[in-house]
């Protein structure tokens, strides 16, 4: 192997090699499935975004270098599995970083047949001549998508000769339909994240002061990330005060107060699976009465979910049953009026609680797979991956006189379903306000060397 960097590239061609099989089952000798890698993004003048490939494309092939195409052609001439990649390039070796090559594709991607990603072109009027059909991605490259479209049209009116197929048939339904479901390798990824992710929570919890700033605070998380050769799955969400109402507020430039709340919806990435985790605590270390009052309710909300998850239960069971309990609680502390029904009924908890309970989880932290089939909820299976992240929020602009103005309250948990119930991820952060206020006592020592 050339690189064994977890951050750039899998260590596990076998695993890529087996969702290759399923796909090329499904596609056939009559089909072909052709996938781009995402483009990279420029930042700033000479600046990229730094490189990461789009998850159907890691999922199925593991190579985390731009400019890629991975073809899956069951019986074609070359191999069943092409992939086309930048060719070697000493110079741009030296100023911007190593390539696998085709050559490396072969030996350390599990490609049957690689070429020069220029060649690609000279190849695409083969790959398509004489199957029935093409499997293809819309939206991740859409320049790639169109030259694939345009050859198409090309082969059957422009007399470009072959065969063309007569039908495009989606591909990302057939692979979010195969991400849904967690193997016990892709679960073993999940824990490692979840595990980084919860302790940088915890040191979040242990680190934090009147006075600091969000972004200090955020700095306490990263580090734990990095230094366990991780980064963030998606920008971190430190928000203080009326900030944490703000639900996906990444700012994290304000100062923390004595008295506040502070929320942390942050998780890291590894091998390119994502943790996704919540916790709200105060920033002196100790809940007031209003705040735990709040607190309280999220919680009971939060560990009704958890039980709700199970197997053979529609998907959205796990948000009614939260939805219940944070009801039944903004009925009980004044905040909304009438019955739990009539309050779920009229929505009026949508001024407190304004997003779903849960996500898939998994490569992309609000991962891929359809919630609902034919109309009806989706029943949960062992093997899903899930969120269960229920939240009150009480904006100050809209409640000036309640005593739970400006708080922002959300627990987030990561959950896998199980053959009997589920298995939380992220059991290693406390979430109860005892055990919160006892990590907080304890002192903050810095990881650092
Ligand atoms: N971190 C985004 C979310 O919880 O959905
Ligand atoms: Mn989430
Ligand atoms: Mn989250």
């Amino acid at each position: 192997m050339r690189d064994q960097s977890h951050l750039q590239h899998s260590d596990e061609p076998a695993v890529h090699a087996a969702r290759r099989a399923r796909v090329a089952d499904i596609v056939g000798r009559d089909g072909v499935a052709m996938l781009a890698a995402t483009p990279e993004r420029n930042r700033n003048n000479d600046v990229d975004y730094p490189y990461r490939p789009n998850s159907d494309f890691r999922y199925l092939t593991g190579f985390c270098e731009p400019e890629a195409i991975a073809v899956i052609a069951p019986g074609f001439e070359a191999g069943d599995y092409i992939l086309f990649c930048r060719a070697r390039n000493a110079d741009q070796e030296v100023w911007i970083g190593r390539r696998a090559g085709p050559d490396g594709a072969m030996a350390d991607y599990g490609a049957d047949q690689a070429f020069a990603i220029d060649e690609f072109e000279d190849w695409i009027g083969r790959l398509l001549d004489g199957r029935c059909r093409v499997y293809l991605s819309f939206g991740t490259h859409p320049e790639f998508e169109q030259g694939v479209l345009d050859q198409l049209s090309g082969m059957r009116s422009q007399g470009r000769g072959g065969v063309p197929p007569r039908e495009v048939v989606a591909l990302d339904g057939l692979l979010h339909d195969m991400r849904l479901r967690k193997s016990e390798h892709e679960v073993a990824l999940m824990r490692q994240a979840a595990a980084t992710s919860a302790r940088a929570h915890i040191a979040a919890m242990q680190a934090v002061r009147p006075g600091m700033y969000e972004y200090q605070l955020a700095a306490t998380l990263h580090y734990t990330f990095e230094n366990d050769g991780m980064h963030w799955a998606y920008p971190s969400i430190v928000g203080a005060g009326e900030n944490a109402c703000v639900l996906h507020y990444i700012e994290n430039s304000a100062p923390m107060a004595d008295g506040d709340l502070v929320l942390i919806d942050a998780g890291a990435e590894y091998r390119g699976y994502a943790g996704d985790i919540t916790r709200t605590f105060p920033v002196n270390g100790r809940f007031s009465d209003a705040q735990r009052e709040l607190y309280e309710i999220v919680l009971a909300a939060n560990r009704a979910a958890i039980e709700a998850a199970r197997p053979g239960e529609p998907m959205n069971a796990i948000h009614q049953a939260a939805l219940k309990v944070l009801v039944a609680g903004l009925i009980d502390v004044g905040l909304l009026e009438g019955t739990v029904d009539e309050a779920i009924d009229a929505e009026s908890y949508r001024a407190y609680f304004m997003h779903g309970t849960s996500h898939w989880l998994g490569m992309d932290v609000h991962d891929v797979g359809d919630y609902k089939v034919d109309g009806e909820w989706r029943l949960l299976e062992p093997g899903m991956a899930l969120t269960v992240e229920p939240g009150l929020y009480v904006r100050g602009q809209d409640n000036p006189s309640s005593r739970f103005a400006d708080i922002g309250i959300r627990v987030e948990d990561d959950i896998v379903i199980t053959e009997t119930g589920c298995d939380v991820l992220t059991v290693d952060v406390p979430k109860d306000v005892d055990e919160i206020e006892a990590l907080m006592a304890k002192p903050y020592r810095s990881e650092t060397p």
